[in-house]
């Protein structure tokens, strides 16, 4: 057995090193969606090509007609047993609105403590910029306690993974032989709670789609047309009533095609955990489930497609008051799949959906924000056993395999495009706020996750 105890014991003492580095990261506003952050995309990934050449990578910016992805392999060319691994992290952010209810600059990283947990503070810090520091700074302590690392690895790191990853399939076609490798390593998931680690075995896939009702051909006083005239919001808030029906089932025709009911094995599995939905919603000030009747909150979040509201506009939202029929009205949504379902069948399907409920005076348009399968991983990837062993050596704890209900479109792209699997394998926390004010990523978790990746990098050259 490799013995790491020594890099282990330099990643404990460099983690104020490692910390800076992440705070340094966390800097960068590099939120993909917006093209008022496209610079600060480019200087995040000039940063990480940098960091990667400083650790012995040869890291370099590539081009893609949206954000450059950044790749990099080990500069190491000697023979290693075990698989060769592609690492993938993204270092795109969510947008921070509102702004209003951060307690902190999003952007100005700050180490703080709160109920006797220490973490750090800013967009990115969980979702991904922390995670796939822990990965780096894992490979930067191998190298500089033994020289070289245990597996051949080389790193991809995207930058549009939040906003629909538009590049990414012309860009892994286009490398196919060099980014094509024995396994993928993705730090992007949570673990099953502060104690417990996880490996991800499920993830829902995605549909993604923006609808645009359109009535009258301009905004209309609510007093002299109100009544006669169509209002847009008016027949969008009906067809988004009419997505679900009362016991919370998604109405899209053939919606449920491909999902998979629970093998017996794994709902006893999933029974047994010590998960406790009441305290899952409760964490976020609710108390009532409001998915599929019939199934646990926990099956609801990890085993079950759903479709929902993201986003919605229409008319006067400003401050104060304004009596007017818009002309337009529109609403972002996504579906969330599981087992077979099919991305493209279920967008033609919402579309003839939409379409069916649109009265004659209106038009209606969409918009596809990104589509991809479920993904699921067979119990029997060996891989899989050697992160167990690594995660049960630094938690003390077998992970749990869990189903995650958020998407990493990445992964299928993985398997169908690089033949890869991939090993799932990440310590944010459900109260990491991603995706919403407040983000932030625990010093534990960003510690621990380190010293974890270095134990699998050891783990897979046995
Ligand atoms: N890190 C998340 C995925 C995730 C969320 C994994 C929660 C485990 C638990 C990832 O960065 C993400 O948010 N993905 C997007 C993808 C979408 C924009 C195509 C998602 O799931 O909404
Ligand atoms: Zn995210």
């Amino acid at each position: 057995m490799t013995q790491i105890d020594d890099v282990l014991a330099h990643i404990d003492a460099n983690i104020d090193a490692s910390l800076a580095r992440m705070e340094a990261l966390v800097r960068f506003k590099s939120i993909s969606t917006d093209a008022a952050f496209k610079d600060d995309c480019r200087k995040a990934a000039e940063w990480l090509a940098a960091s990667l050449q400083d650790i012995g990578f040869d890291g370099s910016v590539r081009e893609t007609s949206g954000h450059p992805m950044v790749v990099g392999h080990d500069g190491d060319e000697g023979e290693k047993p075990g698989p060769d691994v592609l690492f993938y992290g993204h270092y795109d952010v969510q947008p921070v609105d509102p702004l209003e209810l951060w307690n902190s600059d999003p952007f100005g990283p700050a180490i703080i403590e709160k109920d006797g947990v220490k973490m750090m503070t800013g967009r990115g810090t969980s979702d991904d910029k922390g995670q796939l520091l822990t990965f780096l700074e894992a490979c930067r302590a191998y190298k500089a306690v033994k020289g070289s690392l245990p597996v051949k690895v080389s790193i991809l790191l995207e930058g549009e993974e939040e906003s629909g990853s538009g590049s990414l399939l012309p860009f892994l076609e286009a490398n196919k032989s060099e980014l094509s490798k024995d396994l993928a390593l993705v730090c992007d998931t949570t673990m099953f709670d502060p104690e417990t680690p996880a490996i991800t075995t499920m993830l829902r896939g995605l549909v993604g789609e923006e609808i645009t009702i359109t009535a009258a051909d301009r905004d209309l006083h609510s007093g002299s047309y109100g009544g006669p005239a169509a209002n847009p919001i008016r027949v969008l808030a009906r067809i988004l009533a009419d997505l679900h029906d009362e016991n919370g089932r998604v109405q899209i025709p053939d919606f449920y095609d491909g999902v998979p009911e629970l093998s017996p094995e794994v709902k006893a599995q999933w029974d047994s955990l010590p998960f406790d939905g009441d305290a899952f919603l409760g964490n976020v000030g609710l108390s009532i489930p409001t998915g599929e009747t019939g199934y646990s909150i926990y099956e609801q979040i990890s085993a079950r497609p759903t479709c929902e509201f993201n986003g919605i506009t229409g008319g006067y939202t400003g401050d104060g008051f304004k009596t007017v029929i818009a002309s337009k009205a529109s609403a972002k949504l996504s579906c969330r799949l599981v087992g077979q379902q099919d991305p493209h069948a279920i967008r033609k399907n919402l579309r003839a959906f939409i379409k069916a409920r649109v009265p004659a005076d209106c038009s209606v348009d969409f918009a596809e924000h990104g589509a991809s399968p479920a993904h699921s991983l067979s119990p029997d990837f060996a891989p899989l056993k050697q992160g167990a062993k690594a995660l049960q050596d630094e938690w003390g704890k077998a992970p749990i395999p869990m189903g995650m209900g958020g998407s990493i479109p990445i992964v299928g792209e993985f398997k169908s495009i690089l033949e890869m699997d991939s090993l799932l394998i990440g310590f944010g926390l459900d109260d990491d706020n991603i995706h919403s004010p407040n983000e932030k990523y625990n010093i534990e978790s960003y510690h621990r996750g380190i010293r974890s990746w270095a134990r699998v990098l050891a783990a897979l050259a046995e």
